[in-house]
């Protein structure tokens, strides 16, 4: 296996840590329906605040790779590679932007109240059904849509890694 240039450790550490979330975050929002109805409000909270981190981490990350450019790519990567990642990486940034803003408008639009265990945040917002059902259902959309990239994505590296053997996701493992 050849060697290439690495991620520096910060873009591996927001990488793996956002994945983490999006995981915990998109279950927590796939399995909402399951919970009793008595707990649906506490997992819709958790899942809210948890996304809420999930997007200030983005935030972070993208001031974060805007000063750190990425590795070039190793020599021999085909060119179909060379010229999709960069779109698709460009479209996983956006659906993570995008996706807890349309989550914000509908919870809040809900009438609900976020609860950070320390303090509670209130936009005094009265439950109105002709935003946040539309909203839901976007929300929800674009939520697949990430799901469905991030899945093309890893197979993607998984690919890499096993049929190219060209180095390419390990220069995004830690260690
Ligand atoms: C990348 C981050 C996020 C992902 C992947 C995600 C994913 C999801 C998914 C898969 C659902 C279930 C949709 C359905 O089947 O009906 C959902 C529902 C929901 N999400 Fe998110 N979400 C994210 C961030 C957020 C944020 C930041 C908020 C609010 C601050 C939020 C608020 C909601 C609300 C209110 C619902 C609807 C729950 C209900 O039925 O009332 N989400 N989300
Ligand atoms: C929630 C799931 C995931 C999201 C949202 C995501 C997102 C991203 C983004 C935005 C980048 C571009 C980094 C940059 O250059 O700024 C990236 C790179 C990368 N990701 Fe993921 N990723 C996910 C899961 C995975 C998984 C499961 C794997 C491995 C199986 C993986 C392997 C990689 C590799 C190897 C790179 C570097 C690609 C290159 O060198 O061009 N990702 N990922």
């Amino acid at each position: 296996m050849r060697l290439s240039a690495r991620y520096t450790s910060g873009a591996i550490a927001f990488h793996w840590i956002m994945f983490v979330l999006v995981v915990a975050v998109g279950a927590l929002g796939l399995l909402h329906d399951s919970f009793p109805k008595t707990t649906q409000g506490f997992w819709i909270n958790i899942h809210a605040v948890m996304g809420l981190l999930l997007w200030a981490l983005l935030l972070a990350r993208i001031v974060w790779r805007m000063r750190h450019a990425p590795p070039a790519l190793p020599a021999d990567t085909g060119e179909f590679s060379r010229r999709v990642s960069g779109p698709v990486h460009f479209a996983l940034y956006a659906l993570l932007f995008v996706t807890p803003i349309i989550g914000v408008v509908t919870f809040v639009w809900h009438g609900r109240v976020f609860d950070f265990g320390l303090f509670q945040l209130d936009f005094g917002v009265a439950k109105n059904r002709a935003i946040f059902h539309p909203t839901e259902d976007i929300h929800q959309y674009l939520a697949y849509a990430l799901f469905a990239l991030a899945g093309v994505h890893a197979l993607a590296a998984l690919w890499h890694h096993f049929i190219r053997h060209d180095g390419v996701l390990r220069r995004m493992l830690p260690g």
